[in-house]
């Protein structure tokens, strides 16, 4: 059975089938491929967009949705989530879709389930659909010839699932990706070009996929204020410039310390339309397992 822990799972035949159905599905009001199904959304960590989007798919699929509300599910008595999976597993849903802080939970699960998991974000390490959903939108933007383009990740790359899972799908597509933080939010590698400043790269770039500051993940303080941390990373017009690029963000955004309110409403930000394309994607992804096809 084929599951989606990381964009690795898809072949590259495989993700370019996803965004041939997403395309139809973007201009498709509903359908019912999925009729008779049924999708468990199981958050362990918070979300907006990816659960809506997710419950969206999936109805306007046709199927229906269970999304457990976790703060009044057994965890609370003790439950472990392992038990928690399996149970809903037992009950015979045809996917799920799971949230979770551990990186490697979502793995461990593929042994023991009927029905395909769902990554829906890992940890630190791995968000799939949200770089599908990325990988779609620079697609669409650039009539999909992305061969050679290149992506500056600014931000808080270190604690991102959504920079940990573009820099492995994006140069299986031929784009380029480099990274711009302070010091504290870089990776201990040197596999991929790291810069310091919005300005050593904004001349050579196609793409800036701005990243969230993710507080909840750090255990130090870095910055004394965000304020501080924008001075220097807050994607602005003036940092843009003129030029010809395409801005990005996962969300959610932090207004002005992320991305400018200027830069939010500036026609080359792609935000709300990631969102909208993220729908469509999830509704390619989920007829691709569900249906087995
Ligand atoms: N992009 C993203 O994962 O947003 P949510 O945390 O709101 O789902």
């Amino acid at each position: 059975m084929q599951h989606l822990i990381t964009t690795s799972d898809f072949t590259k035949e495989e993700i370019l089938k996803i965004f041939d159905d997403a395309k139809i599905f973007l201009d498709m009001e509903s359908s019912q491929v999925l009729k008779g199904k049924v999708i468990v959304n199981l958050f362990f960590e918070n979300s907006t967009r990816t659960r809506s989007a997710f419950e969206m798919a999936a109805k306007r699929l046709g199927a229906q949705v269970i999304s457990l509300d976790v703060g009044t599910s057994s965890t609370s008595k003790g439950e472990t989530i392992f038990d928690t999976v399996m149970n809903i597993n037992a009950m015979g849903p045809d996917a799920i879709v799971i949230r979770h802080s551990d990186c490697n939970f979502h793995r461990t699960l593929v042994d023991y389930v009927n029905c395909p998991i769902i990554n829906a974000g890992a940890g630190k390490t791995a968000h799939p659909t949200q770089a599908l959903l990325d990988l779609f939108t620079i697609r669409e933007h650039f009539n999909g010839e992305v061969e050679g383009k290149k992506v500056a990740i600014i931000g808080d790359v270190k604690s991102s699932r959504v920079a940990g899972s573009n820099k492995k799908l994006l140069p299986r597509f031929g784009m380029e990706v480099c990274f711009v933080a302070p010091d504290c939010f870089k990776y201990e590698t040197d596999e991929f070009k790291q810069y310091n400043k919005i300005s050593d790269v904004i001349d050579e770039v196609d793409v800036v996929m701005s990243l969230r500051t993710q507080l909840e993940r750090h255990n130090e303080v870095y910055f004394q204020s965000l304020n501080e941390y924008a001075v220097d990373y807050c994607i602005t017009k003036e940092n843009m410039q003129d030029r010809d690029i395409i801005l990005l963000h996962p969300g959610p955004v932090n207004r002005n310390v992320d991305i400018s309110d200027e830069m939010l409403l500036d026609p080359r930000s792609k935000v709300l339309e990631q969102v909208r394309n993220g729908v469509a994607v999830r509704m390619a992804v989920l007829k691709k397992l569900v249906l087995k096809q």
